[in-house]
């Protein structure tokens, strides 16, 4: 009899990156401070590690990122403020936001790339199952997308990642996978055995149209994957060849998960998640919805 695969507990959030997609934004603040609507990125990822039964969560941060530790700390004097005013619903909102979950930190010196930063991690992780979220990507929604690969995790004991389609031309963007059916009735065409991982390929090169969303769920056996990962496309030491070994070494799995992705850490994405989380708000999303139609675009 196979052991039952390890519970997934923890989660690392890579947090280190420059950002140069959103300057001057980003110049003097981390990208993944960035307010979508009323709340900074990296709050809504790490609302999706709540939601998904993490309770341990490490951000991986650098120079410049110390703004991410302040929003999760506690603040007692703005607490005191906000109830000495009455407002003790504002209170209870900022004092919750630190004690959603268990938080640590650790630091990447220099940002030399995404597997550098989950491999920054590797201490704090110890030698069980992770999840992986990407701090400027945000997929809304009830099924959350790190809960989803923790199913499969939890169920085969294979490590996963979260795909989406894309229009072929977007290929260039993103990095791609290759795959076989995994022909497991559970999930159905949902489920895939990744063959190779492709980082930016171009649209005649790309194996398929299924892009790396920006949540992994990852067996220890990665940290031995990335230790011998060399520095590939733009000189950084790449999160997807890592994961090229560790598909051919221990398996991998791609899932087609249910629900929207916004990459947020790019102008447009960001504007995307803007007006789509705008348009959800209990507060003024109606009236947001109203003034939008009244541009008569
Ligand atoms: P990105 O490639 O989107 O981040 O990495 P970046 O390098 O900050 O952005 P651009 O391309 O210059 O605009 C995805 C996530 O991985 C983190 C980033 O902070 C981001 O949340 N990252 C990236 C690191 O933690 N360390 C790195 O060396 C690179």
């Amino acid at each position: 009899m196979t052991d039952k695969p390890q519970r997934v507990r923890k989660a690392v959030l890579p947090a280190a990156g420059l950002g140069t997609r959103f300057l001057p934004a980003t110049k003097a603040q981390p990208k993944e401070m960035l307010p979508v609507v009323d709340k900074p990125l990296i709050q809504y990822v790490v609302e999706e590690c709540v939601a998904s039964g993490i309770e341990n969560i490490i951000i991986v941060t650098g120079r410049g990122k110390n703004a991410i530790e302040d929003h999760f700390d506690s603040s007692p004097e703005l607490e005191s403020f906000l109830e000495s005013k009455g407002k003790s619903d504002l209170a209870e909102l900022v004092h919750n936001i630190g004690n959603m979950v268990h938080f640590s930190y650790t630091r990447q010196k220099e940002p030399l790339g995404l597997g550098h930063a989950v491999l920054v991690a590797r201490e704090l992780v110890g030698n069980e199952p992770f999840a992986v979220l990407l701090g400027d990507v945000i997929i809304p929604g009830s099924r959350p997308a790190t809960q989803q690969l923790v199913e499969v995790f939890e169920a085969t004991g294979k490590g996963a990642i979260t795909v989406e389609e894309i229009p072929r031309e977007k290929t260039g963007l993103y990095g791609i996978v290759d795959v076989e059916p995994a022909g497991d009735s559970r999930w159905g065409k949902r489920l895939m055995k990744i063959r190779d991982l492709v980082e930016k390929p171009s649209p005649s090169e790309a194996p398929s149209n299924l892009a790396v969303t920006g949540r992994y769920l990852l067996p220890p056996e990665v940290f031995d994957c990335l230790e011998r990962t060399q520095p590939g496309r733009g000189g950084e030491i790449q999160l997807t060849d890592g994961l090229r070994l560790l598909a051919k070494e221990t398996g991998l799995y791609a899932h087609v998960f249910d629900g929207k992705s916004y990459d947020a850490g790019d102008k447009l994405g960001f504007l995307k998640a803007t007006v789509e989380i705008g348009l959800e708000n209990q507060e003024f999303g109606g009236d947001f919805r109203e003034y939008l139609r009244s541009l008569k675009l």
